[in-house]
Parts: C-alpha cells; structure tokens; sequence
C-alpha cells in the first residue's frame, strides 16, 4: 500500500507525453512572453494593497527588510522552480514535480495545495482589484450598493456621506474618537464586483492563450508604467523634500516591538514578510504554461528568475519611497499607493494608479487562473481528477471545461472571504509548495544525477537547504488560523484523493500491469 501511495511516475513517460501534445496545447510563447506573463502574475494585490497594510500594522518602513527577506524566499525556491521546469517542461508545474520525485501522494498533496495558491490567489486579487474600482467609481460620485460591495458577514459603514468597509477606516474613525455603530451601518452580502471580475476573465480564458497572452502584454506594459511612474513622482518628491519625508517618516526605520509577536519590531519585519511575500506570487505560474511554450528548455529558466527579479527591484523602490512620502500610520487602506501619490500634490496622480492598479490586477488575475486550469488539466490527464477536467474545446483549444469549473469556484470565494483571509490562505499554500519542489530537486540530483538538466540550480544542495529554511520560516510567522485553515484544506484534498484519484490513478495502473506482466 505504501508503495504505492509512492509511486512516481516515470520521467521518460512524462517527456514523452510533453511531445506528444503537439494535438493539444498550441506552443506559441516566446521569451518575453513568459516574462511579461511572471510579471503579469506577480505585480498585482501585493504591492498596490498588501504592502501598506503590512507597514501600517507590522513593520513600519522597515516593511523594505521584510520585501527583501521574501525575496530570498522565492530566489532559492525559484532556482529550484527554474531546474524543474526546464527539465521537466509540462503543464502541471510544482505537482508534475512532485510525481516525478517524490511520489503520487506527495504530487496529489502538492496540486491540492497549488489550489491555494492559484485559485484563491485569484479570488484574493479579485477582492484586492474590487477595493480600487470601488474607491475609483467615487471620485466620480458613483455608489455601488453596499450590501453588494464587500465580503460576506463584512461591516460597512456610512462614513462622510459614503459607504466604506469597516475594516478600511476603523483607524481614521478611532482617531477622531467616532464610535463605529453610531454612523449608519449593515452587513455586506457579497462582493460583486469580484466575483464579476472573476467571471470576465474566464471567459477570456476560454478563448484562448494567444489572445489572453496578447491582453495581458498590454495590461502588464500600462501596469509596470504605473508602478515607474509612481516611482519618479514620488521618489523625486522625497529628494527635494527630505526634511518633511524620508527625515520624519523613516525615523525610526524599525519601530520598536509594541509586545507580542509581529506588532513591529524584528518579529514584525518576519510577520510582514509572511504576508507581503504574496506580493511575490506567481512567477512560479510561468512554469504551468511550459507545454505552451515554443522553446520551453531554454525560456522557462528566463521567465521565472526573469520577472523576480524585475519585480523586486520595482517592489523595494515602491515600498521604500511609500513609507518615506508619507508616514506609515496612514497606510492601512484599500490604494496606498494612490494615497502615497496624493502626498507629492500631483493631482492626476491617484487616478493614474487607480487605473493602472485596475487594470494591472487584471492581469494578475488572469496568470493565476491559466495556472490553475492547466494544473488540473495534468492531474486529470493522469487520472487524479475526472477526465472532463482535460477535455480540449475543438475549436479554441483551451482546456475549457477546467477553466469554467475553476472560474465559478474561485467567483464564489472572492464574492465570499475577506482579503486578509484570502491572502494568507495562498501565502501559506505556495510556501508549503516552495518547500516541497526545493525538497525535489535535491533528491533528484541524488536519485537521478543522470539526467540532462538544461538549468542547473546552483550550489545544491545549500540553495535547496536555503529554500526549504526561509520558506517555512516565513510559514511559521503566520497566524494559528491560517495554519488551521492549511490543515483543513489538506484534509479535505486526502479524503478527495482516498475516494477518486486513487482509484483512477493511471500511474498504479501501469505499475499494477508491469507486476502482472513479471
Ligand atoms: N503576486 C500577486 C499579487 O500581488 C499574486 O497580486
């Protein structure tokens, strides 16, 4: 039983079955592709929300320690990604991975738990984009229904005339000694607004990946103007008024620890990292789209450390003049970078970051989603998961089915859960899943140090060890909640697995055959 629980499926049969899908996928991203396509996944709720959360409520502007120790997070689970996917260049990612190395049970646990990350990262970035068109729509005086603006069971408010989430100006509210349940309030029902984003976005993806891959370059070159843009008004506007900026804002840099655990200081740059570390989300998707790639041995590698490292850059410079143009106290909101922008006087500024925080996490949206489809497309290719999760439409090619399953299921979370819930949800899922590809790859190069890597991770097995480390470091910094919430999820994928998958599991059933046959 065990053994089979381990059965890893041949490396030879997954190479062969990636060139036998010239009938299925169409291969048509290049190079920039890929790495607009990282970019387009990673640049997204992280950076235009998360981070002044995090600084508000953990970090302070030390929040730039936190971006950079995240970033050694997804540097050496990267690599790792980065060996596996161009050595192993199919559709399933992380979860192929797994299958080849470490055995079904541990690939089953891992595509349930890249569930986490793709699909509710997709309903958390849809909870994120919803807070910035909402915000948009009132500069221009129009109210969507209340009950219908935020998560369900969520508190709104009538606050100066307009309705906002509870959650965004419950510091504004008790600085001015308001009590909350004096103003006009009722519970959201459910957050439209996402769940519509969702819908649209699956469609698009239903159409095709040439078509969606054409959108997202446009959405991802206006999105990364955005965020320069951001970075040359406000960053010139803190070097010509340092005395009112980076000389008050920045000191202290570390505000001190206010008792407990990640309520600032040091143990709150660890507790910012864990959570803006889903700023860094999906790089790590470029590798899902290998069997749609034209030259995946050499581009993968490119792709993945390709938009890491674009985006880190942009992430230390954003995070780094945020917290210096105004003070981190004011941050704890829906559009801290538009409230970051509005402090440089430039008027036009914040409409410019709606728009591109709209769009951009469009983007976002639509990567997490393609992932999330074309990892089930492999475990159902496999027999994990039910054949109509594979099925291919006649005329778009788009495993369509999958992508409409998925797009419902992720429309009912994001219109449903909290961002906060949401985001720390994924964040736990995809370091879990960080662990256990810098985990494979090291066995791997013990048990088959044969094979032809077209990528090598350097420094094995330190980097393997490093990513393995930092990532459940980062894990260990979240909430108890969310550990429980973990613990469930993978409950539930075991039972899923125990009465489906495996039953239909292919791989046990080419074993079983080659025991019969001997
Ligand atoms: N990294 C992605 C984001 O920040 C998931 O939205």
């Amino acid at each position: 039983m065990a053994s089979r629980l381990l059965s890893t499926k041949p490396l030879d049969v997954i190479l062969r079955e990636t060139e036998e899908t010239s009938h299925g996928l169409k291969r048509s991203l290049g190079p920039i592709n890929l790495t607009t396509l990282g970019v387009g996944a990673v640049i997204g709720a992280g950076i235009f929300v998360l981070t002044g959360q995090a600084a508000a409520q953990y970090a302070g502007p030390a929040v730039v320690l936190s971006f950079t120790l995240a970033f050694f997070a997804c540097l050496f689970a990267g690599l790792c990604y980065a060996e596996f996917a161009s050595l192993i260049p199919i559709a399933g990612s992380a979860y192929t991975y797994g299958y080849a190395t470490l055995g079904e049970i541990f690939a089953w646990i891992i595509g349930w738990d890249l569930m986490l990350e793709y699909a509710f990262g997709a309903a958390t970035v849809a909870a994120g984009w919803s807070g910035y068109v909402l915000s948009f729509l009132q500069d221009f005086g129009i109210h969507l229904p209340p009950q219908f603006s935020g998560a369900h069971g969520e508190m709104m408010v009538k606050y100066n005339g307009i309705w906002e989430r509870l959650g965004r100006i419950k510091a504004t509210l008790m600085s001015q000694h308001i009590n909350p349940m004096s103003l006009p309030h009722l519970t959201a029902q459910f957050n439209l607004l996402a769940a519509a984003a969702i819908i649209v976005v699956t469609v698009i993806l239903v159409i095709g990946i040439k078509e969606s891959a054409n959108f997202n370059s446009t959405m991802v070159i206006i999105k990364v103007a955005v965020v320069f843009i951001f970075i040359a008004i406000a960053g010139a506007y803190v070097l010509n008024h340092p005395a009112t900026t980076i000389d008050v804002n920045w000191k202290p840099f570390i505000p001190p620890n206010k008792g407990g655990f990640g309520n600032f200081g040091w143990s709150g740059i660890a507790r910012a990292a864990s959570v803006i570390f889903f700023a860094y989300i999906g790089f790590d998707a470029v590798s899902t789209t290998a069997q749609e790639a034209k030259n995946p041995q050499r581009d993968m590698p490119i792709g993945i450390m390709g938009s890491l490292l674009i985006c880190t850059v942009l992430y230390i410079l954003v995070s780094g003049i945020l917290t210096a143009v105004v003070p981190y106290t004011s941050l704890n909101v829906a559009d801290p970078v538009a409230v970051g922008i509005d402090a440089t006087g430039v008027v036009w500024g914040s409409i410019l970051v709606k728009i591109g925080a709209i769009l951009g996490l469009a983007t976002v949206m639509l990567v997490m989603l393609l992932g999330q489809s074309r990892v089930f497309y492999t475990m159902s290719n496999d027999g994990l998961l039910p054949p109509w999760a594979s099925r291919i439409h006649p005329k778009f090619r788009t495993p369509w089915i999958s992508t409409i399953a998925v797009g419902i299921f992720v429309a009912i979370f994001a219109a449903i859960l909290p961002i906060d819930v949401l985001g720390e949800l994924v964040s736990i899922g995809t370091l879990l899943a960080f662990v256990i590809v810098s985990a494979g790859v090291w066995i791997l190069r013990r048990r088959r140090p044969d094979l032809p890597r077209p990528f090598k991770t350097p420094w094995v097995p330190f980097v393997p060890i490093m990513g393995i480390v930092v990532s459940t470091f980062l894990m260990l910094s979240l909430p108890l909640a969310t550990w429980l919430r973990l613990i469930i999820w993978l409950i539930v994928g075991l039972l899923v697995y125990y009465f489906y998958g495996r039953k239909h599991s292919k791989v046990r059933l080419m074993n079983a055959n080659a025991d019969r046959a001997t």
